[in-house]
């Protein structure tokens, strides 16, 4: 028995009881509809936790926050499954999978938290992290939030999954999916996302399905076929996997021995993972696991930026969707699900929103890949809209900050050999605003195979 084990069967910390509570109207415990919103009034369902605020639920279990920190901790050196994922190490915050169940795990989570210092630099603050959810097993945060769903979709019985998606939510349900034996069936829009992901989803065993439409649309039709068929949606509405996104703040803390950073820095596309992020620092201060929050603030693209439009025009009153365009497809959504969450955590938590333009987009990407780190365009985001709330004064150059990197280098391939060519703005309206971006342009050299031509290019590039 590992000193694990014993640990655990000392404590026997039990489960949270967790409900489904309506953001809308606040029915606690309605059965959802098929597309998982709320019978009463449609609106978004959320997990909530009984008897937390009041200290009854963590430490009936036995448990207090320094408990809580070290079992936490301990489980890492574990060799059970659920305690290898770092998402599941967390489950006294999750909602609890029926007693004997093993959830669907790749042992998602343990990501890095990497210091950028030059990217610090070019956006003049001293203390800059990334939080790197490219590093879990299908590349991107969505498994973090994939694994509570997918377990929660395979205990209730259902053989299909299904999803809309610009890429990454296909290839992480798809994956989950295969490992849960459940099928799968992705909707994407037809030439809108990268090859990367397409081909992690038919590799992942999915039925893939590229519709004629954006991904407003593929949401629209899957929304219908939902209606129609017995299979269980895996969009970001699905409450649960808001619940495991939330373990990124959880080891985000962990990393940073459980002192707040001053703000964290999120991509804003459907704009569920801002909110899971969010509710995870209300959650852990309602705890007592952290004392203060840090300020959220969440970043889109110029051309896919309905929250910014919605803060900016309506004051957070109503959604103002957009029809988006942006070369960083992950994002490109302009009718966001969970834009009512997202607000409520820029509120509660006093963090801003910001846009940034496609060049803006490239540059950032290509200083953070110079780094040796490496993203995919929608997380680059985030360092483009930090150096403008730096210029804002929004951001203090002493504070720390942490940006959250969504997906993998390798998730967008093209995009970053276009850029590297010289391509990736070539002939668009953008050709003359992109001519910044030369100096961190390396086009690969076709040469003659002789060492004389290779020596020439070293001593070309100097020391
Ligand atoms: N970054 C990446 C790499 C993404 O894939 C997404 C969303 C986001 C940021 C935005 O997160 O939607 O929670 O605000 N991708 C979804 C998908 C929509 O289908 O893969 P969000």
């Amino acid at each position: 028995m590992t000193n694990q084990a014993t640990f655990e069967s000392k404590s026997k910390p039990k489960p949270s009881t967790s409900q489904l509570r309506c953001i809308g109207c606040g029915t606690v415990g309605g059965r959802p509809t098929q597309n998982l919103r709320c019978s009463a009034c449609g609106d978004l369902l959320e997990v909530i936790y009984s008897g937390w605020n009041t200290g009854d639920g963590i430490r009936a279990a036995g448990l207090d926050a320094a408990g809580l920190k070290s079992m936490w901790r301990e489980r890492r050196t574990s060799r059970l499954a659920m305690d290898q994922s770092g998402v599941w190490r967390f489950r006294e915050v999750l909602p609890a999978l029926a007693e004997g169940t093993e959830p669907i795990t790749l042992r998602e989570g343990n990501t890095p938290l990497y210091a950028l210092p030059s990217c610090a630099g070019s956006a003049g603050v001293q203390h800059l992290y990334a939080k790197h959810q490219g590093m879990n097993p299908t590349g991107s945060f969505k498994d973090t939030g994939m694994t509570v769903a997918a377990s929660f979709a395979r205990q209730q019985g259902f053989r299909w999954v299904a999803c809309a998606s610009t890429g990454n939510t296909s290839a992480s349900m798809a994956a989950y999916a295969s490992r849960g034996g459940m099928r799968s069936l992705v909707l994407i829009p037809d030439g809108q996302i990268s090859w990367s992901k397409l081909a992690q989803s038919l590799d992942y065993g999915a039925v893939t399905c590229q519709l004629k439409t954006d991904f407003d649309g593929c949401m629209r039709v899957l929304n219908e076929v939902v209606q129609r068929m017995p299979v269980y949606l895996l969009n970001s509405v699905n409450p649960y996997r808001l619940e495991g996104q939330k373990t990124l703040a959880l080891e985000l803390m962990e990393q940073f021995d459980w002192k707040v950073p001053d703000h964290v820095i999120v991509p804003g596309g459907n704009l569920a993972n801002s909110s899971a992020i969010g509710k995870a620092f209300l959650e852990m201060k309602e705890l007592g696991l952290i004392c203060n929050l840090p300020k959220i603030s969440i970043i889109q693209a110029e051309g896919a930026n309905p929250l910014v439009r919605t803060v900016r025009e309506t004051g957070g009153k109503t959604l103002v969707p957009v029809h988006a365009e942006t070369y960083a497809t992950a994002i490109r959504i302009g009718n966001p699900a969970s834009w009512k969450k997202a607000l409520r955590v820029l509120q509660e938590t006093s963090g801003t929103v910001e846009q940034v333009s496609e060049v803006e987009i490239a540059l950032a990407k290509a200083e953070i890949g110079a780094e040796g780190i490496g993203c995919e365009p929608a997380s680059a985001v985030t360092l483009a809209g930090l150096k403008k709330l730096v210029k804002q004064g929004f951001v203090k150059s002493q504070e720390a900050i942490v940006l959250v990197l969504t997906g993998h280098l390798l998730k967008d391939p093209d995009f970053t050999l276009k850029f590297h060519r010289g391509d990736l703005f070539a002939g668009t309206a953008y050709e003359k605003e992109s001519r910044v971006l030369a100096p961190q342009q390396r086009a690969p050299l076709v040469l003659e195979p002789t060492a004389d031509a290779v020596v020439r290019v070293l001593e070309k590039a100097g020391s």
